[in-house]
């Protein structure tokens, strides 16, 4: 069987944890292949929001198996609070939550280093998490880092406190001092590490493998969104990981010829959390309206994200670099009523229209060209088929897809799970 993914096409926070949760119905694994707890993945039913960091979104589902793909970093304190936050709603993780060995730690020293960069970087600072991502993504391709596997050693505690030693230093190096009491932190993370020793560590590969020769059905979560992608994001204002299609590949160990369907998940606007170029980013009224009414603030750290129109020439760039061959749309609720509705079709950029993504796409750069379309007026989180939309949000669909290319298969009207319209 193939391997289907998830992704996110934009700058994150786009819906994937309530399409997971939809979508593990039809799935007997569930794997997340990169990011850590920078994610923070939301998904609602019953009348309870849950959000997730490190655990993939098909923890709720009673049979799914999810995996922690190599390519994720773990925070093992943040790990053991999401695992404590399932334990109130009964969810046996121990039989149904594996984890790669060769996935990488989060040591505390990592969060410090994040922290002391992004202070010391002033205005010019990424808007990190600071979850310790950059930092251990960097000792991971440094190759001084430590991985779930080594929990198995003997020896993991001298090659934690070798590394330890090393963060220390470097925390010295930058020019602001941070505050810090590491025998705290340490006292916690041994204590989490040891719970963590309680699940089930897996070589990955091999697991997906076997998985895919008995027929099993396997979905690939992906976290942040492509628009952050270490190599085709806003570079520098990106997260530290492949976010988009071929990081699947390499943070789960399944080979390019193996991936079946590119679910691509996209707010029917635009949002950015932290620093960075945004084009069709908003300032008024308007952009005010979308934040209140989508509740657009992180999951993670609950700061006020950005908002703005849907940017096309975005959309289409992240559609072709990962092959996404079916799209859903998210938060159309949240603009019913609006005025009337602009969606970016091309970019002013050195005196020319384009419809490409330029190196620079920072405000002084390029200046967005819109198309102007009316606005449906009708709540649509009651709506439950195809048939009941308004014309206004099929012409604004269609559209889209036009555009894209790609059909439209699912149309989200609320962050509950029954709020799901297939098409
Ligand atoms: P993720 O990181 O991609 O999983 O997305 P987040 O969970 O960070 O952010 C998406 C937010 O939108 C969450 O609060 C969801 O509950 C909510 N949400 C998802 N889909 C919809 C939708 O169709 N309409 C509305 N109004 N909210 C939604
Ligand atoms: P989910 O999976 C939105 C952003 C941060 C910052 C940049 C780098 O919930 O969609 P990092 O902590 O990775 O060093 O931060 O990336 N960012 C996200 N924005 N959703 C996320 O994840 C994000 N994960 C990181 O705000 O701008
Ligand atoms: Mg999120």
């Amino acid at each position: 069987m193939a391997v289907d993914l998830l992704l996110g096409l934009q700058w994150g926070d786009e819906g994937k944890g309530k399409i997971v949760d939809v979508l593990t119905a039809d799935y007997d694994i569930i794997a997340r292949f990169q990011g850590g707890p920078n994610a923070g993945h939301t998904l609602e039913f019953d009348g309870i929001k849950h959000v997730l960091r490190t655990i993939p979104s098909g923890i709720f589902h009673e049979k799914a198996i999810n995996v922690i793909g190599n390519g994720v970093v773990i925070d093992p304190v943040v790990f053991v609070q999401e695992l404590d936050g399932l334990e109130q709603f009964k969810i046996d993780y121990k039989s149904k939550l594996i984890i790669s060995r060769k996935a990488h730690i989060i040591l505390p020293t990592h969060r410090l280093l994040d922290a002391a960069s992004e202070t010391s970087k002033g205005k010019a600072k990424i808007g990190s998490t600071l979850k310790g991502i950059g930092p251990t993504y960097m000792d991971k391709t440094g190759r001084n880092g430590l991985r779930i596997g080594d929990l198995e050693q003997d020896n993991w505690k001298e090659k934690y406190r070798n590394l330890a030693n090393k963060h220390e230093a470097l925390i010295g190096f930058h020019d602001v001092q941070i505050q810090y009491d590491l025998a705290e932190l340490e006292k916690e993370f041994f204590t989490a590490v040891e719970r963590l020793k309680e699940l089930t560590f897996i070589d990955s590969e091999e697991y997906f493998q076997n998985a895919q020769r008995n027929g099993k059905t396997i979905l690939a979560e992906g976290a942040q969104g492509s628009l952050l992608d270490i190599d085709f994001g806003t570079y520098p204002f990106v997260t530290s990981s492949n976010t988009t299609a071929a990081g699947a590949c390499t943070g789960l160990g399944v080979a390019p010829n193996q991936i079946g369907e590119v679910y691509g998940i996209f707010k029917a606007y635009t949002t950015r959390v932290g620093s960075g170029p945004f084009p069709t980013e908003l300032f008024d009224e308007v952009g005010a309206e979308m934040a209140k009414v989508g509740h657009e603030f992180g999951a993670v750290t609950g700061r006020p994200r950005r908002c703005g129109w849907l940017d096309l020439v975005a959309l289409k760039y992240t559609c072709q670099i990962n092959g996404v061959t079916q799209l859903m749309m998210m938060k159309g609720d949240v603009l019913s009523g609006f005025d009337s509705l602009q969606v970016c079709t091309g970019y002013k950029y050195k005196g020319e229209t384009i419809h490409h993504l330029p190196y620079n796409i920072e405000a002084e750069n390029v200046t967005p060209i819109y198309t102007e379309f009316p606005c449906w007026k009708e709540d649509l989180t009651k709506m439950s088929d195809p048939s009941q939309f308004p014309a206004e949000l099929n012409n604004y669909i269609d559209f889209l897809e036009k555009e894209l290319e790609i059909p439209i298969k699912v149309v989200s009207v609320g962050p509950d799970r029954t709020q799901t319209i297939h098409r």
